[in-house]
């Protein structure tokens, strides 16, 4: 059987269901940036329904066509004009106060002006800052805009962070779940919509070859990282209250962890996998607290040069308090005791203004038992490695020992790689548009569940307790920007 033998199983599906999409926070950073080019592209490949509809939601009473001239502005640049009639086309504006109780009256009878035999399926987008989730789920439910009546689907999509401990977290699922059912909550994680994100299961549980050695006997460690050159942009206000921690480690870091090292589920189908990644968070070993810091090293950015332009100091950011404490970096040693992976240390590693934007998996195997080359080479050959680049550099590379060319017996690492970048691009959807169409569909596969995001922040909140302390016993390294960050165990 030859490659092309195999049946393709990546065919674009057709356009889902019509669907009534009200995005709140219609007028902000994440509408323009993600959600509207994820909605263009959904209209440029056919998969958003002709007669689906876009509410934008906003505290501004704008009325629709200063809203339109306004976004469309906004959009201009980012959007082919063909795309932004189309949506256009399919945009209203509705001024709605999520504080004031009762105001989601107004959405639904406008909804209900929408939609009048009530069957077309609705999709409530939370893209507002996380401290209004709760008044809006509450203000939407007691409107019952969460109830299903007539065959239609209604889903509600909230971004991370999802808490910022896991008592708050448990407060916002209490909420939800007070109006919505878990099938109809999808908690965002653009990370899992990467097309190199999504490969990591292909490529383990597609392959035959890569499960007998992907385990403790023969996996040394694996290193998780996720560096970027970007600083904290114009998101002070949300950043310096977050971290690193709360805004990479307990969404994408521990994501790309679940996948690494979760086992295979029987079937491909979303409750099954989402059980196998909460069995991985359930196994994660708790820090110990009295010896943090052999396995956490925190650090926050000073002045320095990134890619040849200078840039301020994470305390010199507009809207960061002078004295502020909030790490930008981090590395975490975390271990998983179960029978596949006890031993083996996971590196976890994130931070902002580093040397260069890179977000990579790197699998490091054990050393051969023994050199028989050692009378020529001494002991040392380098271990094999497996890197998964998730981005910018999208390929599978192993890393394996071979001869170099010559009269001698020279040793020499090569790499067998796979990119991306060089297959066709032809259907591929970005971040965004991919899990913005998984909503649509109503497939929860790549969406964290609840109890896996109550596991984390079971993890990780005794640890921020102690980082959040103002005499916490773990020191901040202040590092260069652009530069590698504080220097690590690994
Ligand atoms: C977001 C974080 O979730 O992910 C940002 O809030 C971070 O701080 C971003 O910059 C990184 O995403 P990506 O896709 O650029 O790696």
């Amino acid at each position: 059987m030859t490659p092309e033998d195999v049946a393709p199983a990546c065919a674009i599906p057709s356009p889902a269901a019509p669907v009534n999409l009200v995005i709140f926070g219609g007028t902000g950073d994440l509408a323009v940036r993600k959600i509207f080019p994820a909605l263009a592209s959904l209209c440029r490949s056919q998969l958003l329904s002709q007669d689906s509809r876009i509410i934008a939601v906003g505290r501004k009473d704008l009325g629709r066509e200063r809203y339109l001239n306004q976004i469309m502005e906004r959009l201009a640049g980012s959007i082919p004009s063909a795309c932004l009639s189309d949506l256009q086309a399919r945009l209203d504006y509705l001024a709605m106060d999520p504080d004031v109780p009762g105001s989601a009256q107004v959405l639904a009878a406008h909804l209900a002006r929408l939609d009048a035999s009530g069957s077309r399926n609705r999709l409530y987008y939370l893209a507002v800052p996380p401290a209004a989730y709760i008044p809006l789920s509450r203000n939407l439910g007691q409107a019952n805009l969460g109830a299903e009546a007539g065959g239609r689907s209604v889903r509600i999509v909230v971004e991370k962070p999802f808490g910022r401990d896991l008592h708050s977290a448990r407060e916002l699922d209490a909420v939800l779940h007070q109006y919505f059912e878990e099938r109809q909550i999808f908690r965002i994680d653009h990370y899992m919509a990467k097309e190199t994100v999504q490969n990591v299961l292909l490529l383990r549980f597609a392959n035959a070859l890569l499960e007998p050695l992907w385990n403790r006997r023969y996996i040394d460690h694996i290193r998780i990282t996720a560096a970027e050159t970007l600083g904290i942009g114009h998101r002070a206000g949300f950043y310096d209250q977050t971290g690193v921690l709360r805004d990479m480690f307990q969404n994408h870091m521990m994501m790309l962890l679940a996948l690494c090292a979760m086992e295979p589920p029987s079937l491909f189908e979303a409750e099954l996998v989402r059980d196998e990644r909460s069995k991985v968070f359930r196994a994660l070993r708790p820090l110990d607290l009295s010896r943090l810091g052999e396995q956490l090293v925190l650090g926050q950015y000073g002045p320095g040069l990134v890619e040849g332009q200078a840039v301020p100091g994470y305390l010199q950011e507009p809207g960061v308090r002078p004295d502020s404490s909030t790490p930008t970096f981090a590395w975490m040693k975390v271990f998983l005791d179960n029978w596949r992976w006890q031993g083996v240390p996971f590196h976890l590693c994130s931070g902002k203004r580093l040397a260069g934007k890179r977000t990579e998996i790197s699998v490091q195997f054990k050393r051969v038992p023994v050199s028989m080359f050692r009378n020529i080479h001494g002991d040392a050959i380098a271990p094999n490695r497996l890197i998964l680049g998730i981005h910018p550099e999208e390929v599978v590379r192993m890393e394996v020992q071979t001869k170099g060319p010559g009269p001698q017996l020279c040793l020499r690492s090569q790499f067998m790689e796979f990119s991306y970048g060089a297959q066709s691009v032809l259907h591929r959807l970005d971040d965004y548009a991919k899990v913005l169409l998984d909503c649509i569909l109503g497939d929860q596969t790549l969406f964290w569940r609840q109890d896996a995001v109550e596991l984390c922040w079971g993890f990780l909140t005794p640890i921020l307790d102690q980082c959040d302390c103002p005499d916490r016993a773990i020191p901040l390294h202040t590092y260069p920007a652009g530069g590698p960050g504080p220097k690590t165990d690994q």
